[in-house]
């Protein structure tokens, strides 16, 4: 049961949890295809509370609220909130929860979703918290991957990219390493997954670590691309240097396994080239569209009756 609860880490869901969430999700994709409205949210607030840039995260939690009848208040930037005249985060969180009954958070510093949901008494969902999680991103990766490969168990990913920033990607090796996969992590030296996330994980799956991506084409199921995140380096010389250190072409897609998918939270900038979106391989813009069942299914579970 998610009612009343705050969804900080994936961790916070457990494997039952996640089970019921994707069947009340595909009960919501039907109805999406079917163009039927709902209104088992009406009379409900959502707020959305973000102070890092998004498109999809919140505008399909803001969708996922009005298609189950429900409204929406939303902080789309901290430079038009009181943030910027030096509200701390949890005055801000001590008012927007009289005004709403579920709070998304999205913010820069990790920790700061979870600092949100001490501070208030609704359920908190984090929608990013700097390079911590994404918990909602990962419940999207991995209903795409059932819904697009007919399972979630034993199957080979390839996590390339952006590994030490990557929220998403830590919130989706948690998240795998209860499903049996085997997990390929390719990435520049620098760019490493964090060791606190690779050694929880460990134990649990089979891992390979390089930042060769060829090796692996052939035997990946799930080809899951990120972004270098730009935002995070201190530095960008070090970001200029290592822009564009893997891309995607239709000649690496046609060296994958038959039958598997490439995957990609978005945005993208160059590491999935553009001749890729038509193949029968890239499902990218179908997993932001499963952003909406998905949201739908969170919001309902955890605010609705
Ligand atoms: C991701 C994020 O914000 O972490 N975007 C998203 O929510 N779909 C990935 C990214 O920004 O690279």
């Amino acid at each position: 049961m998610l009612k009343n609860r705050s969804i900080i880490s994936i961790e916070d869901l457990s494997s039952g949890d996640i089970t019921e969430l994707f069947s009340v999700a595909d009960s919501m994709l039907e109805n999406l295809e079917k163009g039927k409205s709902l209104n088992i949210m009406s009379g409900r607030i959502l707020a959305t509370l973000f102070f890092e840039p998004s498109t999809r995260t919140r505008l399909s939690f803001e969708s996922a609220m009005h298609r189950l009848g429900g409204s929406v208040i939303s902080m789309a930037d901290s430079k038009t909130s009181s943030a910027s005249k030096g509200e701390t985060l949890a005055d801000t969180v001590r008012i927007v929860e009289s005004y709403s009954d579920i709070i998304v958070i999205r913010h820069p510093l990790e920790g700061a979703a979870r600092l949100a949901s001490k501070f208030s008494s609704k359920p908190v969902i984090n929608a990013g918290d700097g390079s911590g999680e994404h918990p909602t991103q990962t419940l999207i990766d991995l209903y795409t991957i059932k819904k697009e490969t007919g399972s979630l168990k034993n199957k080979t990913i390839t996590v390339v990219g952006d590994l030490k920033y990557g929220r998403t990607v830590h919130s989706l090796l948690f998240a795998l390493s209860r499903y049996g996969a085997n997990v390929n992590l390719v990435s520049p030296e620098g760019l490493k997954l964090p060791d606190y996330i690779y050694n929880e994980i460990k134990g649990k799956i089979d891992i390979k670590q390089t930042d060769d991506l060829g090796q692996f084409l052939s035997d990946t199921d799930v080809l899951y691309v990120t972004r270098i995140q730009k935002e995070r380096f201190a530095d960008k010389n070090e970001y200029q240097k290592l822009i564009g250190s893997y891309k995607i072409t239709a000649s690496e897609a046609s060296k994958l396994k038959p039958g598997a998918i490439i995957l990609h939270p978005l945005p993208r900038v160059d590491e999935i080239s553009p001749e890729v979106d038509t193949l029968p391989c890239a499902k990218y813009f179908r997993q932001a569209f499963y952003g909406v069942p998905i949201r739908m299914a969170l919001i309902s579970m955890i605010a609705g009756e």
